[in-house]
C-alpha cells in the first residue's frame, strides 16, 4: 500500500546517502594516498640511488672484487656488501675502532634488513636501491651483523660479523 511504499522510498534514500559518503571517504583516501605519494615520493628510508639487482655482479661498484672493506678518494673507508639469501657478503670484514666508516648496501634478491648492535646501523636493504649509512663501532671487538627483515626460511641464520680492531 501507500505507505510501504512510502517506507521503501525512504529506505533507499538513506542508502543513497549512505553509499554517497562511503565513496566521498574512500575517494578522500585515495586523494591523500596517491597525493602523498606523488608528492613526497614512494621510497626507502635512506637516499634515493637505484641499482640493478639482478645485475650486481656486473655492476662496477658491486662486482665481487670491489666488495668489502676500502679506502675512498678522501682517505676515508668505505665498506660495500651484498645481501642475499641468507647471508651478507663478505662474510667477514675487519674495520678499525672509532673511525667514520660508510657502509653501502645492497640486495641481490628480495627485501633484507641490516642491524648492528651499538651502533646506528638499522636499515631496511631494499631491492633495486643501495643503501647508504655512516656510522662508527665504539669499541674493539666483535660484531655480528644481523638481517632483521623476514626474508625467507633462512631468515634467522642470516648474519655475517665484523671485527673491529683497535
Ligand atoms: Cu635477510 Cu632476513
Amino acid at each position: 500500500d501507500f505507505y510501504e511504499q512510502l517506507r521503501s522510498v525512504h529506505v533507499e534514500q538513506l542508502e543513497r546517502k549512505w553509499i554517497t559518503i562511503t565513496l566521498l571517504v574512500i575517494g578522500l583516501l585515495v586523494v591523500i594516498i596517491v597525493g602523498d605519494a606523488f608528492f613526497h615520493g614512494v621510497n626507502p628510508p635512506s637516499k634515493v640511488e637505484t641499482i640493478d639487482s639482478a645485475k650486481l655482479h656486473l655492476s662496477k661498484e658491486f662486482a665481487e672484487s670491489n666488495l668489502g672493506v676500502q679506502l675512498d678518494d678522501k682517505g676515508e673507508i668505505m665498506v660495500r656488501m651484498v645481501a642475499g639469501r641468507y647471508s651478507f657478503f663478505p662474510k667477514h670484514i675487519a674495520v678499525p675502532a672509532e673511525t667514520k666508516i660508510t657502509f653501502r648496501w645492497v640486495s641481490m634478491d628480495v627485501l633484507h634488513g641490516v642491524h648492528i648492535p651499538m651502533t646506528n646501523m638499522s636499515t631496511m636493504i631494499v631491492p633495486g636501491y643501495v643503501a647508504e649509512i655512516t656510522t662508527s663501532f665504539p669499541k674493539p671487538g666483535e660484531y655480528p651483523v644481523l638481517c632483521n627483515e623476514y626474508c625467507g626460511l633462512g631468515h634467522n641464520h642470516m648474519w655475517s660479523n665484523i671485527s673491529v680492531i683497535a
